[in-house]
């Protein structure tokens, strides 16, 4: 299944190589980044480029099907929780969630997990306080250690390699399920997805496609840039320019249209269908002034964008305590508010990008969550608070019926 690139396909170097690039760890003085980076570039793809084809083209008839995108997942996902087990326990409840979705709205759901590589962070804050010590802040797996001491939270470059490794365990596993389900028809997922955020890690892993000879991201089939990272002049959208994958681009209530078309246009300049997945993180209270003047923008320069809702990123709460919830009635109004929106404008509202734990956690309020006090309970995320898989049916069953 793993093709081996000659040493003439291996492609890491490009125009961002001399782009600013924000939120990116410092590490290019430690004695290990060299042989992280050699490891990197002469690792086999991570994903076939037929794979990501497969994904672009379902992408490409969404429209004209009707289908949907359930895209979901853990926020930051963990190096220890990468096992057969693990992977099987997450790839299940993406599979009943879609069930539920599809089963909902009658229309066919493609599935796509936050895994597989969802291990770097970017953050508001460079150091946090840690029982009143100020310490680095965890910025993900492939970074540093969630362990709270200042000496565990530098970065180090060799988690890249462990990165690359754990990832490796999860997209076989990935890989072997979609095959499992061949005899219903041609595989809808699930496909994998992270934010590419590190640039040392994500360029090294860009490939050449042998049968089409473009190039494309070998670490993910969908890979996405955040909130935080996707400047039309940055690093970062030069980067999933040069490739052929499809690829997200979240957008928060702060986004200039201006911007917002600059990376439209770097990023999809030959307006192709399953190319481009927009996915606004606005905020229930922000939503309906912020969103509809970008959609407009975006059909009107011509990009067959595919428009997702991210209704938990714009909906965080930190409590006094420090824990950071969200509040599910405020999901369920934002990602009904996204629908009307897009209907309104006459675009589809294809579908959910949202951060959902296999376990019964207790880390956003709603449902069987009664209240603040009970998220002590079954707290474990290591970055932000994930809905249960109850939650998440609640947050579906909203959408697909349109009320909160
Ligand atoms: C995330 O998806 O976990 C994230 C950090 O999102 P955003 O870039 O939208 O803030
Ligand atoms: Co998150």
């Amino acid at each position: 299944m793993q093709q081996h690139g000659s040493f003439a396909d291996l492609v890491h170097v490009g125009p961002w190589e001399n782009m600013p690039a924000v939120q990116q760890p410092e590490w290019r003085d430690h004695p290990a980044y060299d042989e992280a980076c050699r490891f990197l570039s002469s690792a086999p793809p991570l994903v076939t480029a037929t794979e990501t084809r497969q994904l672009r083209e379902a992408l490409a008839n969404l429209v004209s099907t009707g289908a949907l995108v359930l895209q979901l997942g853990d926020c930051a996902e963990s190096f220890y929780e990468c096992t057969p087990r693990h992977t099987s326990e997450k790839l299940k409840v993406i599979d009943s969630l879609g069930d539920r979705l599809a089963e909902l709205t009658g229309r066919h759901v493609v599935r796509v997990g936050r895994m597989g590589g969802q291990f770097a962070k970017p953050r508001s804050a460079a150091n946090e306080w840690y029982e009143a010590v100020r310490i680095p802040s965890f910025r993900g797996h492939m970074i540093n250690s969630d362990i709270g001491t200042s000496e565990t939270r530098k970065a180090h470059p060799r988690r890249m390699v462990w990165a690359y490794e754990a990832s490796d365990l999860v997209q076989r596993v990935m890989r072997t399920y979609r095959q499992g389900d061949l005899d219903a028809g041609p595989p809808d997922g699930p496909w994998s997805s992270h934010e590419a955020l590190v640039v040392d890690y994500e360029s090294r892993l860009i490939r050449r496609d042998p049968d089409s000879s473009d190039l494309y991201l070998s670490s993910t089939h969908l890979p996405w840039l955040g909130e935080r990272t996707r400047q039309p002049d940055g690093a970062h959208v030069a980067m999933l320019s040069s490739v052929a994958n499809a690829v997200g681009c979240k957008i928060g209530p702060r986004a200039n249209t201006d911007d917002v078309l600059a990376v439209c246009a770097a990023l999809d300049p030959r307006r192709e269908p399953g190319r481009l997945v927009l996915i606004a993180r606005m905020g229930r209270d922000r939503i309906a002034d912020a969103l509809p003047p970008i959609v407009r923008a975006v059909a009107n320069a011509g990009h067959p964008a595919i428009w997702l809702s991210d209704p938990m990123h714009g909906n965080t709460r930190r409590l006094p305590t420090g824990l950071k919830t969200r509040y599910l009635g405020d999901m369920t109004a934002e990602a009904v508010r996204f629908r009307e929106i897009l209907d309104a404008q006459g675009q589809p509202a294809s579908g959910l990008h949202i951060e959902v734990a296999a376990q019964d956690v207790t880390e956003c309020v709603g449902g069987p969550v009664a209240d603040e006090d009970e998220l002590q309970r079954h707290y474990t995320s290591l970055c932000d608070p994930r809905l249960n898989p109850w939650q998440a049916a609640a947050l579906i069953e909203a959408w697909s019926s349109g009320t909160t």
